[in-house]
């Protein structure tokens, strides 16, 4: 694991690198002054052209009105959720022919639309055809296909019939039955196995967008990581990192990545631990609506980590009566080790995968979720059992 594992990190500050950052769904094309500061070298989005990724997917093509018949028109009440790059719909399509067909009959897909269309949205599509046209793994979001028809940019995927983890982690209400222990562990598990392929021999990929809402969840809780529209080729030869254009989602990204643009896959073990610091508290990597002084999760956080006795003042308050105590102070240590500012000091995600795998050979007791509450409440919606709720802007990091 190497020695710096057992280090303790020196305290950085995230928010304070001067980026520009904006509130609101993603507008690809606004960038601001401080842009400069952040603009190191970018790299060609990958070595294959355009022809060359869509001649060798083995995606289908679908035209537009293939899909607007399997959406149903792209129905309003047909929408999963939305993101920078467009709205999801929930569509059904022939399983064998893949051929649109009526509600309720084949099998459902999530048909993602660019709903703006300029270059950035279309290297966004074409990156994840060229990344998820190529990879297969369970842990991975399976691509059916695209459509590419005069400005409709449109992106055709398995259903994840349990949304986002974003979704079931912060959602809140009376009625709703918080993700156990057991189950954030294997959400955790899964995700890490996901960025270790990418970052394996080989698909030596930096995902660069490492967060809860790229998690995606099918029926068992099985994590797939989905939205490869920011990620890169790796390192190749003698370079140690690729530079680039910062770029990302505020809270998320590596100090070291903010300050210079090199990019590692050490940064996506940086965002991986953000992302277990968010599934041991229940809270977001940002969140303005918390007191001041907490509103970068990390900086609030890292103190109680180094603590064995006060990682509790951490732990999601939802998970009492879980007795997940000692297993909440192993996850914050690889949480801390992962969030260390000196990239060598983190561990690769192989590293992180085994120590994943130790805790959840702990996880012994399955707490009771209520499966008829969870079907009423997770189940019952019109959305295939997503429930599309509003959530406060991300701030996303421009070049
Ligand atoms: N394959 C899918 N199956 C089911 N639901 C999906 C699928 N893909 C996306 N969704 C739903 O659509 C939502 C929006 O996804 P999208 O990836 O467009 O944006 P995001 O990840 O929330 O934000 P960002 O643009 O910042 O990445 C997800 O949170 C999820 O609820
Ligand atoms: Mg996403």
């Amino acid at each position: 694991m190497g020695l710096c594992w057992s280090n303790r990190i020196k305290s950085y500050t995230c928010s304070n690198t001067g980026l520009s950052s904006k509130c609101g769904s993603r507008d690809w094309k606004t960038s601001s002054s401080s842009s400069s500061k952040v603009l190191i070298v970018s790299v060609p989005q990958t070595p294959r052209s355009e022809g060359e990724i869509l001649q060798s997917s083995n995606l289908k093509t679908f035209t537009f009105s293939e899909l607007k018949t399997a959406t149903r028109n792209f129905r309003p009440d047909s929408v999963l959720g939305e993101g920078g790059f467009g709205s999801v719909f929930k569509g059904w399509v022939d399983e064998h022919s893949l051929a649109a067909t009526r509600p309720g009959t084949g099998i459902m897909i999530a048909v993602k639309r660019l709903n703006q269309v300029g270059f950035q949205g279309h290297r966004e599509w074409l990156a994840e055809i060229n990344y998820l046209g190529q990879f297969q793994h369970p842990n991975l979001v399976k691509l059916i296909g695209y459509c590419l028809e005069d400005d409709h940019r449109l992106l055709v995927y398995e259903f994840m019939p349990r949304g986002s983890m974003e979704n079931h982690l912060f959602r809140r209400g009376s009625h709703i039955q918080p993700l156990s222990w057991k189950i954030r562990m294997k959400v955790a598990l899964g995700a890490a196995r996901g960025l270790a392929f990418l970052h394996s021999a080989e698909a030596k990929v930096i995902y660069r967008d490492f967060k809860t809402s790229n998690i995606l969840l099918d029926s068992n809780y099985s994590a797939k990581l989905s939205d490869f529209g920011l990620a890169r080729d790796g390192p190749t030869g003698d370079n140690s990192h690729v530079s680039t254009r910062v770029m990302g989602t505020h809270g998320y990204a590596a100090p070291e990545y903010l300050s210079t643009g090199h990019l590692t896959p050490k940064s996506d073990v940086y965002s991986f631990g953000v992302v277990l610091l968010e599934m041991l508290s229940g809270q977001r990597a940002i969140d303005k609506n918390r007191p001041s002084g907490q509103h970068n999760l990390v900086e609030w956080a890292k103190p109680y980590l180094t603590n064995k006795r006060r990682v509790f003042r951490v732990l999601d308050t939802r998970l009492e009566g879980q007795h997940v105590l000692s297993q909440a102070q192993n996850l914050a240590n690889l949480a801390l080790q992962c969030l260390a500012g000196e990239p060598k000091c983190r561990p690769n995600m192989d590293e992180v995968v085994m120590v994943l795998e130790q805790l959840q050979e702990q996880v012994k007791e399955i707490p009771k979720i209520s499966q008829k509450e969870h079907n009423l409440k997770v189940n019952g919606g019109t959305n295939g059992g997503q429930i599309a709720y509003p959530r406060p802007s991300a701030s996303l990091l421009y070049a």
